[in-house]
């Protein structure tokens, strides 16, 4: 399976902030927002990463996070010169995307929670169709909004509706076969001049295989899209960090605890942010796991 993070648009509903640095750069808490989705495609074993952001934008995505060698993926990086709507992604990505099957999740989008990675692995194993993630939310019209039968085939799916069918959003992260890339071409610009993820979703639904999974309620989806969505996404973060003296998406730890980068890699790129609570947690990680595998211990008894 391939990746995509979208990470453009305008970012105007948090100007000035996001007026001089994109919207997916602004921090959460201790890291840069893009973070966040980057390791939940991390989290679900995909390696291979296109990130899209606006002309202006992309450099300062490659400044930050390179070719993806120091975590052991490989991240690419394409331009979308317009916000001309999610779907977009498949466009701009389908030499990327190429035969594979493909999850697009959103540059904004921040998720918590027990379990999580099992669960994106099942999904991502052998997608057919459509698979979308339902969270309930008390304001479904602000999202796109899906309704689910027993068994989480979805009977419905509507962009912002004023009379919500569910309390189901659909959150910002897509599972997607193959023919994503054809039914994106097929697709007409909507009233607002954009290409619908929601449109691809109908396609899918049409085809009865579009599913929603659930993420229940001791899942963590968090809303970036205003100054105090954003604030009390930083504050949750520290809270758990504070708390468990764990780190929430933290890159190079997932790529220590993939075995994607090792216990002597990782504490370089820890010495390396050495001046940061986040550079000494890598280091402190990294020594942790290298106490590990000198006393035969598995990845589960790391303790930093
Ligand atoms: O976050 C989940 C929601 O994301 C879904 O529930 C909705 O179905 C989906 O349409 C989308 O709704 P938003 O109102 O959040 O969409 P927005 O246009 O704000 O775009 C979401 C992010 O994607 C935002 O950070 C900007 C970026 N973006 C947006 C567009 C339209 C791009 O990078 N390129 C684009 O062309």
């Amino acid at each position: 399976m391939k990746g995509i993070v979208l990470a453009g648009g305008s970012g105007s509903r948090l100007h000035p902030v996001t007026l001089a640095v994109s919207k997916q750069l602004m921090p959460i808490y201790d890291k840069p927002m893009i973070y966040y989705p980057l390791s939940v495609l991390m989290l679900a074993g995909v390696r291979d990463i296109l990130v899209i952001s606006t002309p202006v934008d992309l450099l300062l995505f490659q400044r930050l996070l390179g070719d993806g060698s120091r975590l052991g993926i490989r991240l690419s990086y394409a331009e979308q010169a317009r916000p001309n709507g999610l779907a977009e992604a498949f466009l701009i990505g389908a030499d990327h995307i190429g035969n594979d099957s493909v999850a697009l999740i959103l540059g904004d989008n921040v998720f918590h929670g027990p379990g999580f990675s099992s669960l994106l692995r099942a999904q991502a194993g052998d997608v057919k169709g459509a698979v979308l993630f339902g969270y309930r939310v008390a304001d479904p019209h602000r999202y796109g909004v899906g309704e689910a039968d027993d068994t989480g085939e979805l009977i419905s799916i509507e962009e912002k509706p004023s009379r919500p069918r569910s309390d189901r959003a659909i959150t910002g992260l897509y599972f997607y076969d193959n023919d994503v890339i054809g039914i994106a071409r097929e697709l007409k610009p909507s009233p607002r001049g954009e290409l619908e993820i929601t449109d691809v979703n109908n396609v899918y639904l049409k085809r009865g295989l579009a599913r929603m999974v659930e993420l229940g309620r001791g899942f963590a989806w968090l809303d970036t899209g205003t100054h105090e969505s954003l604030l009390a996404a930083g504050q949750f973060v520290r809270t758990l960090e504070e708390r468990q003296g764990l780190r929430v998406a933290c890159l190079e730890e997932i790529a220590l605890n993939e075995g994607y980068i090792d216990a002597e890699e990782c504490h370089r790129l820890g010495a390396e942010l050495g001046k940061s609570p986040y550079g000494r947690y890598l280091m402190a990680i990294a020594e942790g796991a290298a106490r590990s595998t000198a006393s035969g211990a598995g990845p589960d008894d790391l303790v930093p």
